[in-house]
């Protein structure tokens, strides 16, 4: 039987799953909404807060305070609001005194998907299977952010944008709206590869303006601003700014064209 037909309303600690009884663990000062599902060995912790109409698989975790509005999907093992760790040899020292995570309503969150605390993420976004969102990264509305994205700290990201599969955006970024983002494009924020000192007035993610897009497996250099509906060819190394409105292509990106009229976000508004 399907699984969401097969849950039965949450009662106390037990759930049933296809015809098994599992438990789950749910705080006491935790506050649930209206019709909620909850799957087997699922663990919604201290004073979290589940919106009316919520989905939640097996095996998920959800940690203290953590905010989750109504309707929202949550499949299976995916774990919200985790503290990041910290090594004695990272840079930035992460402080462990984190806002909870909260995710926005009608969003839906795929399986083995880890988003940190103090990640605040709006409705309606779709998060697909095993992305990583870490903490201090702030996400509007209406995103699809695929399968296996790594979302480093620190980053701002607008609404309406496509993040494809495998892509990673660097720690310190910013994507604002309407923007696209191939499979396996990977950002950079640190031009000197964790040596010398001078690197950390120097530091900077990738900034990508309003209906900016990156095709296919390019690599975007530090600091580098790709303006309002420009384009990088899939495969570029972009060692320059890219001027908006304009396709640059090759390793080292050069100019290559106008992006053609037909492309421009104007005349490709999404309607929803
Ligand atoms: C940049 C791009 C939009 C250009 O498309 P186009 O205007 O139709 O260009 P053409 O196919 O006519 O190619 C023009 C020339 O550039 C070359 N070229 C095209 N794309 C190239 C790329 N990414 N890298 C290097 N050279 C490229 C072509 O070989 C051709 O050179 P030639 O005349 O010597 O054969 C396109 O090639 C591209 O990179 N698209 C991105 C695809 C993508 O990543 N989609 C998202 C994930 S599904």
């Amino acid at each position: 039987m399907h699984f969401l037909l097969a849950c039965l309303f949450v009662e106390k600690n037990l759930v049933l799953v296809e015809g098994v009884m599992m438990n789950h663990y749910i705080a006491d000062s935790a506050r649930l909404g209206k019709e909620i599902k909850v799957g087997g060995n699922t663990i919604i912790m201290d004073d979290a807060v589940i919106g009316n109409y919520c989905q939640i698989g097996n095996n998920v975790v959800i940690h203290p305070g953590t905010y989750i509005g109504d309707n929202v999907r949550i499949d299976d093992n995916t774990v919200i609001g985790k503290k990041p760790l910290t090594s004695p040899r990272s840079i930035f020292k992460t402080p462990q005194e984190l806002k909870p995570a909260i995710i926005g309503a009608n969003s839906q969150i795929g399986a083995n998907v880890i988003i940190y605390a103090q990640c605040e993420i709006g409705e309606s976004n779709m998060i697909a299977d095993l992305a990583t969102i870490r903490e201090n990264v702030k996400i509007g509305d209406l995103n699809i952010i695929g399968r296996n994205v790594t979302i480093e700290n620190y980053v701002q990201i607008g609404s309406r944008n496509k993040l494809e599969t495998n892509c990673y955006i660097t720690a310190y970024s910013e994507i604002e709206d309407y923007c696209f983002v191939g499979p396996c494009v990977a950002t950079s924020n640190d031009n000197y590869m964790a040596r010398d000192p001078e690197r950390f007035n120097h530091f900077k993610g990738v900034t990508m303006k309003r209906g900016a897009r990156i095709g296919v497996h390019a690599t975007i250099l530090p600091g580098i601003i790709i303006e309002e509906d420009a384009c990088v060819a899939a495969g570029s190394v972009v060692t320059h700014n890219v001027p908006a409105g304009k396709v640059v292509l090759g390793s080292p990106a050069r100019i290559l064209r106008d992006v053609p009229e037909a492309q421009l976000l104007k005349n490709n508004l999404d309607k929803s």
